[in-house]
């Protein structure tokens, strides 16, 4: 009997319309299929919920958009997540979410095989947010592969079809992608 493919979810930090960090998880999402996988994109637009306060928490409960986040979370085997890099942290959409989910539980974090990258429009790459992000995934939980992916000068990182241009950078793409395919396959036997 044929196994189904893994099922990878990718999101973006940002959910600005022209977000380089949408255009890396696009590019991951080729890398991806290529190998496979089938890819859950989530866009964090649909999930709306406040910022975190205890006292709107007591009043409302966590938001149906965190537990609805946490199912489909719970229902893939990877995620790979593209966090933009604000003041050398994370962008509080990013944080906020991870926040809210953790109020309900940590099997989001647990389950699935975790990757990191960070697209910016300069050419440090994010360094600062992937210290940060490996951090609280690991702190919640995670397993985390150790291929991280910085793309720096995102702006001319991605061709007309979405994909990467630079040789270098995709391969350590591809790695990523590996390596957490590998994990997923590893835990499945
Ligand atoms: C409040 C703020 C702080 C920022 N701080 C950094 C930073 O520390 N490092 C960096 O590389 N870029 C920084 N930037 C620039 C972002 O990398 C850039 O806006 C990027 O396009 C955001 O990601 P996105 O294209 O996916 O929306 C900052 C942008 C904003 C709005």
């Amino acid at each position: 009997m044929s196994k189904s493919p893994p099922r990878i979810a990718l999101i973006s930090g940002s959910t600005r319309t022209a977000s380089m960090n949408k255009s890396l998880v696009n590019a991951m999402a080729h890398i991806f299929k290529d190998a496979g996988a089938k890819c859950v994109k989530i866009d964090l637009s649909r999930y709306d919920m406040p910022i975190y306060n205890g006292d709107w928490e007591a009043t409302n409960g966590v938001p149906k958009a965190a537990k609805n986040l946490v199912k489909r979370l719970k229902s893939c085997d990877g995620v790979f997540i593209a966090t933009p890099e604000y003041n050398g942290c994370l962008p509080p959409l990013l944080k906020n979410t991870i926040d809210w989910t953790t109020r309900i539980e940590l099997g989001q974090f647990s389950g699935p095989v975790y990757g990191i990258g960070s697209a910016t429009p300069g050419g440090l790459s994010g360094i600062m947010v992937l210290r940060q992000l490996h951090f609280i995934l690991n702190r919640l939980g995670a397993t985390t592969v150790p291929r991280q992916l910085g793309v720096g000068f995102a702006g001319k990182a991605f061709d007309i079809k979405g994909k990467f241009i630079e040789g270098r950078t995709q391969n350590y793409a591809k790695t990523l992608a590996d390596q957490m395919l590998a994990e997923i396959s590893r835990r499945q036997k």
